[in-house]
């Protein structure tokens, strides 16, 4: 659905999210015809570029991060002509007439949307200087990505200094997770089929399994991954994302806070992780030497070159008290280094309550339902059937499959199209409300209390492999097991 004019402006144009996701993911929906053609994109940073400088940089962006086959000549040329660039300093007063004078010029009423692309400790001040040059009205939304804090009260401090200028329906919180078609697949799964959600609760489901799981290592983000780690970088965020899109309850309408207020129903719901369950229900590791996916790789500790306890991999065992799921797991994973990328939800439902079978046709295996996000996107509902043939009745565990890349010719469009797009829109249903982010740190924080108070080691696990034991015998103490990819 093509969108209304806008002013894109891009604060930290020149940096890494920039190139790799943002600049890419627009041009592609102006490949898909999606632009208006008054659509204007504008870097700024504090990198002394002009116009042609940025569109000089933004087409080797393109060049390296587009498929060449999708590198069009002439909408390449459209979207680079979309192009202006403002050098702009977010600490100080510099440039920022510069900006106005620009947006100004081409005021006709379009859509001015603010992208901080930059570290979190500049949203506070840009917003202040967005206000401050009267660059703020109806129509001006703000785009802010995680690092959303580093505990509840940092998480606290930003929304604060960003909400002292723009109203909540203005702010766009992404997590790029949601903006993932499978994830979004999930909610039409649920909430456009009749026959799921009688079964969707504790009575029929026995455990909900959630992976995220990459071969990646920490690389050159080494110094700010290790101030973040496992859980502040994928729990606090993507998966308790997954996990609230599972777990809610049906919302009355599509509307985006009709969605948000049962996400956060869900995180208030979780049972808090303390110094009495801690041992029971997390494990934290760091990777050695081992196999990366494309031969030998050093460990976190050797490639940050110093001492640290941050984990790299994190499991952990999540409840959710309220009726609908008393008593049913949430087994959360994620880590770099691991045996493959992998992401995945695994909806494991209880056994039959009695086989009407013989011992001879095999005992019937629970259905699971599996919806992997990636690398290859598909939903798989395993059933039991009948073994064809006539040497009489044998059980059969088979996929009812759907993959995505089988089934549909589309390409499959990266994230932050979609995103960027329905901040444009003014659809903030795939955003973090303020409340949710912090409800998420609530639970999160006690976590770390709890592993300094009871000095829990950091566990390791050689890379290339799916964690350490640990996090096998977590899940097998109860009777269950991590499901591997397949
Ligand atoms: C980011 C994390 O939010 O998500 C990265 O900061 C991680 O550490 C990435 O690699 C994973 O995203 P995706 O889309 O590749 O699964």
């Amino acid at each position: 659905i093509p969108v209304a004019p806008f002013d894109y402006v891009l604060f930290g144009g020149t940096g890494d999210l920039a190139q790799r996701k943002l600049l890419p993911a627009l041009y592609h929906r102006d490949l898909d015809g999606q632009l208006p053609d008054a659509a204007r994109l504008i870097g700024a940073s504090r990198a002394e570029f002009d116009a042609d400088g940025y569109q000089a940089f933004a087409r080797e962006a393109l060049e390296q991060h587009v498929p060449a086959t999708l590198l069009e000549a002439e909408c390449l040329e459209r979207f680079l002509a979309r192009l202006d660039y403002v050098a702009i300093d977010a600490m100080s007063d510099d440039g920022w007439n510069d900006l106005k004078s620009m947006l100004d010029a081409r005021d006709d009423g379009r859509i001015r949307a603010y992208y901080l692309a930059v570290g979190p400790r500049l949203f506070g001040p840009i917003a202040e200087r967005l206000d401050k040059f009267d660059l703020i009205d109806e129509r001006t939304r703000l785009v802010i990505e995680k690092p959303l804090g580093h505990d509840l009260d940092s998480a606290i401090a930003l929304n604060n200094a960003v909400g002292a200028h723009f109203r909540e329906d203005q702010v766009f919180r992404i997590d790029h997770y949601l903006g993932k078609e499978t994830v979004q697949n999930l909610l039409a799964l649920r909430f456009a089929n009749v026959m799921f959600e009688p079964l969707w609760n504790a009575a029929h489901i026995d455990h909900v399994q959630i992976t995220v799981a990459e071969t990646v290592g920490v690389g050159d983000r080494a110094g700010y991954y290790n101030r973040s780690g496992a859980m502040r970088d994928m729990v606090q965020n993507h998966l308790l994302q997954l996990l609230c899109l599972v777990a809610m309850e049906p919302p009355a309408s599509g509307e985006a806070d009709s969605i948000r207020d049962e996400k956060l129903k869900v995180l208030r719901s979780l049972r808090p992780i303390t110094g009495e369950n801690i041992e029971a229900t997390t494990v934290r590791a760091q990777y050695k030497a081992g196999a990366g996916p494309d031969g030998k790789v050093d460990g976190f500790l050797d490639e940050l070159g110093e001492a640290s306890d941050t984990e790299t991999f994190v499991s952990l065992k999540a409840e959710i008290d309220n009726w609908r799921w008393a008593g049913v797991p949430f087994y959360m994973r994620t880590g770099k280094r691991m045996a493959m990328r992998m992401s995945e939800i695994v909806i494991q439902f209880r056994s039959v309550p009695h086989s009407v079978f013989g011992s001879g046709a095999g005992a019937p295996v629970a259905n699971q339902l599996v919806l992997r996000l990636q690398p290859d996107e598909f939903v798989k509902q395993w059933i039991m059937i009948k073994d064809p043939g006539p040497g009489g009745m044998r059980l059969k565990h088979v996929p009812l499959d759907m993959s995505f890349a089988e089934n549909f010719d589309e390409r499959a469009p990266d994230a932050y199209e979609r995103l960027l797009l329905d901040v444009i829109r003014g659809n903030q249903t795939l955003f973090m409300r303020r409340d949710e982010v912090e409800a998420a740190w609530r639970w999160i924080d006690p976590i770390f209390e709890a592993w300094e108070d009871r000095s829990q080691a950091v566990r390791s696990y050689t890379a290339g492999t799916w964690g350490p034991s640990q996090s096998i015998a977590m899940i097998e103490r109860d009777g269950r097991t991590w499901n591997d990819g397949d």
